[in-house]
């Protein structure tokens, strides 16, 4: 769907990108053409549509630059532009670039290919929900861009299946299965702990999760290790995998979006797909993922408030709400996590609701542990990708609000600082540098936006495949 062409062929339809209008003759465009896209362009629209009978040639001028804002621009022109394609229900587009950018092509192209998602598998007549664009031709990117870029557009699309897949056919089993099923196909070594060895484990967090649900709960770990890799202590990725979130006996209500609740195993669905991406490019790094997968559901068996579960790492949490049951089979991963020793572990969970109400859809919140120059890193891969973070402290005082009075913790503290206090409970868990990923407020979009599109969005892989990256990077120059 995605490949790469030589030169330009007139006659095709193309998006192309350019900094002065003047630029624009060297695509065949007259000068009274030329005229009319400098006419045309403003600040608040750079992409102008020509249709010259025989094709259509999409001008976009990278007017801001090629900074992280200047790029992230050009990720929503392309978006405007494949919807300018796609109501022309053209199939074939060439993507070409004037301004000699290879990230402003590369961002281009991503905007095009992460807008021309859908998820049809429901209407009756799939095929007319499909986007018509189908071929996308890319020139001048280098063939290392071009695989990055492939392999970044596949694993998106993957996990927004995942994320937009009703609960009633991606079940715990489904997922656990469709994570093998990727992992044989991109080179990861994979394994999963069944119910009887969740149990011999002791993972009474996600045991006491599970207890409502007629599936069986799986941690499932995926692994990378080349014998290239930079560092020989392992990055640890823990996502979090509810493969729907009823609140449990604590049961949502009507305002806590309840209707979307498919997508509380975006987490899990995020990290798997970051590790496809590492495999399939061959990154140089031993990282591993762990996935704990269950539904919160609620039926006689279902654990509930009052009720105290002994968790992987010995110690004893008071369930004071079972809608906060993503910090209870996390914290079992974290606490399984210290077995392979990490140089650093990071978490990425729809955790609360107080992370969505903070910072709305236009970032994520993160806090951790971790050294300030990590978190440095993964705010610079922030901007780069526009997966912006937004670091919250993780003060001692906070750890007050979670003490209980018939056990080590609770697993809720009270209405303030919510988000926190999900990464502090976490914290508790974990015996490594940690960064927690709270990405409840943009894993899901009701709405359409840019790029992202609606429903699933796989916020948070572009983030963690550049900050990991950018990590290799810094490792490799030490
Ligand atoms: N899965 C939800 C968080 C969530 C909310 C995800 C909105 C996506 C969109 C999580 O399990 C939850 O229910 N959190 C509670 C925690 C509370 C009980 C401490 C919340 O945020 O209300
Ligand atoms: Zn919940
Ligand atoms: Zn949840």
């Amino acid at each position: 769907m995605l490949s790469q062409a030589d030169n330009y062929l007139p006659e095709h339809h193309i998006v192309v990108l350019f900094e002065k209008p003047g630029q624009l003759a060297a695509v065949g465009l007259s000068p009274i053409e030329i005229g009319y896209v400098e006419k045309s362009v403003t600040d608040k629209k750079r992409e102008i549509a020509l249709n010259r009978f025989t094709h259509w040639v999409i001008a976009i001028q990278a007017s801001e630059g090629f900074t992280d804002a200047g790029l992230e621009k050009i990720r929503r022109s392309g978006a405007i532009a494949q919807g300018i394609l796609a109501d022309q229900k053209l199939e074939k587009v060439q993507i070409t670039d004037l301004t000699g950018s290879e990230s402003g092509l590369f961002a281009l192209t991503m905007g095009i290919c992460l807008a021309n998602y859908r998820f049809t598998r429901y209407y009756k007549d799939a095929q007319a929900k499909e986007s018509p664009l189908k071929n996308i031709e890319v020139i001048g990117l280098s063939g290392i861009a071009l695989e990055q870029l492939r392999a970044i557009v596949q694993a998106v699309y993957t996990v927004r299946d995942w994320v937009n897949e009703p609960a009633a056919s991606l079940t715990s089993v489904k997922f656990a299965t469709e994570l093998e099923t990727l992992a044989a196909d991109v080179g990861l070594t994979f394994s999963a702990l069944d119910k009887k060895a969740i149990e011999g484990e002791g993972m009474g967090g996600l045991l006491a999760v599970n207890q409502g649900s007629t599936l069986p709960p799986f941690l499932v770990q995926c692994t990378w290790q080349p014998t290239n890799a930079v560092n020989t202590k392992p990055i640890v990725l823990v996502g979090k995998g509810v493969i729907y979130d009823t609140g449990g006996l604590s049961l949502k209500g009507t305002e806590d979006s309840m209707d979307y609740m498919k997508c509380d195993m975006a987490g899990a669905a995020t990290m798997a797909g970051v590790m496809a991406t590492v495999a399939r490019l061959g990154l140089p790094v031993y990282i591993i993922s762990l996935m704990p997968v269950t539904d919160n559901r609620l039926s006689a068996a279902s654990y509930a408030p009052g009720d105290i579960i002994r968790m992987h790492n010995g110690l004893y949490v008071e369930v004071a709400n079972t809608d906060a049951e993503g910090r209870m089979i996390l914290a079992d991963a974290l606490s399984y996590a210290s077995r392979f020793d990490p140089e650093l572990i990071i978490n990425m969970a729809t955790l609360t609701g107080s992370a969505s109400a903070a910072i709305g859809n236009q970032g994520v919140v993160v806090m951790g542990t971790a050294a300030d120059e990590v978190f440095a890193l993964l705010e610079k891969a922030g901007y780069r990708e526009h997966e912006r973070v937004v670091r919250f402290p993780l003060w001692e005082e906070y750890a007050d609000l979670i003490k209980s009075d018939v056990a080590d913790m609770k697993n809720v503290g009270g209405r303030q600082g919510g988000a926190i206090i999900g990464g502090k409970f976490l914290e508790r868990f974990v015996s490594a540098p940690f960064i927690h990923i709270d990405i409840a407020g943009v894993a899901f979009s009701k709405q359409k936006n840019s790029y992202r599109g609606k429903g699933g969005t796989a916020m948070g892989l572009r983030l963690l495949y550049r900050f990991i990256t950018d990590y290799i990077s810094a490792a490799q120059r030490q």
